[in-house]
């Protein structure tokens, strides 16, 4: 027993900061993000705040899911960082949404959704829950330094969202870690906005973009390529793969590497940039809400992030 996906949602900031706006802010071009990175745009929060965005997404996919807060057994919340050291994410959009059932958050970076998937597949296996609420999100742009045009331009703001019931869909999951400090570093920081006119004064996000580009590229085509054969499918049979929106140039060298057709891949990184947690269930809801998915469709996952940790996962669709 795992479960399966009943509904899903999403909530994005409002202010769309677009390649245009970023080069006045740092010195970069339109040309350089979108031919390096495949992003146009992203959403930055200035007046939501990470409650709000998750208790939206939350509420959409109870909607999708025609589940009632109070039917929820746990909820867990994916996020680098929640709004407050503690109370947990989770525990706030409990209080939000008018669960009464136990909260707790898994960080695990970019890659939190799949490994919250996992986690709530536990309680299912040890059938102690009946309904499940994963939530996964992140303000990156609250740790990022807008004064680094290396970092700042790949990230945006974002929540995705999924109601979890009972079933047998995730067919597998494949979970991994490499400890490390010198790649990819989120520090700790104060939680006000807007941050980009903060420039440099706090601690911010570090990365080693190059390492981390390899690391990306062979997490997520050996992660896929392992999930699919756990999975016992052959690639052919996948009807979706959402990858982890990074840079549209890791999508397309992990493509490369597997034998899936690239009219298969769900991609708007243009759009939204890098959500961290958020990235994968943005993606799963576009293409639940835009009706491309129907029951029996197999559905891939692939997403890496700060650990560095990596994780994919093969799910069925059966709502
Ligand atoms: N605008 C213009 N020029 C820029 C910019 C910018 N925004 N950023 C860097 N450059 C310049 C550099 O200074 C460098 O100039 P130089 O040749 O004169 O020194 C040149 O562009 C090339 O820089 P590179 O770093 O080699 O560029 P690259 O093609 O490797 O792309 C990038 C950089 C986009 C960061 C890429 O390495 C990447 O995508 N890495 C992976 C990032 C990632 O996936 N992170 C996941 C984080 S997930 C999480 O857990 C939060």
């Amino acid at each position: 027993m795992s479960f399966r996906i009943l509904g899903t949602g999403k909530s994005v900031p409002s202010y769309v900061l677009t390649n245009d706006e970023m080069a006045t802010i740092v010195d970069t071009s339109d040309e350089w993000i979108r031919t390096r990175t495949g992003i146009r745009e992203r959403r930055v929060c200035t007046t939501e705040s990470l409650s709000d965005l998750t208790t939206e997404a939350s509420k959409l996919a109870l909607e999708d899911a025609g589940v009632s807060p109070e039917e929820l057994d746990l909820i867990i919340c994916a996020t680098f960082r929640g709004e407050y050291c503690s109370p947990a994410q989770s525990c706030i959009v409990q209080r939000n949404i008018g669960a009464t059932c136990p909260a707790f958050d898994v960080n695990a970076a970019c890659s939190g959704f799949i490994y919250s998937l996992d986690v709530a597949a536990g309680f299912f296996a040890r059938k102690t829950v009946k309904k499940v609420l994963v939530v996964a999100a992140d303000n990156v742009t609250n740790s990022v330094d807008w004064e680094d045009r290396s970092t700042c331009v790949l990230f945006g703001d974002g929540c995705g969202a999924a109601v979890l019931g009972e079933g047998d869909d995730l067919l597998s999951v494949n979970l991994k870690t490499k400890g490390d400090l010198d790649s990819l570093v989120i520090p700790h920081g104060e939680n006000t906005f807007p941050k980009y006119e903060l420039g440099s004064q706090r601690p911010t996000l570090r990365m080693n973009g190059r390492e981390v580009y390899k690391f990306a590229v062979g997490a997520m085509s050996e992660g896929l390529e392992k999930a699919i054969r756990d999975a016992g499918v052959e690639q052919e049979d996948i009807n979706f793969v959402i990858p982890h929106q990074a840079n549209i140039r890791i999508i397309d060298a992990a493509r490369h590497k597997l034998h899936i057709p690239e009219d298969r891949y769900v991609c708007n990184i243009d759009r939204y940039g890098n959500t961290s947690a958020a990235s994968v269930p943005i993606a799963l809801d576009e293409i639940n809400r835009a009706g491309k998915l129907k029951n029996g469709d197999l559905i891939a996952m692939s997403a890496f992030g700060a650990g560095l940790t990596s994780a994919s996962c093969v799910l069925r669709w059966n709502k």
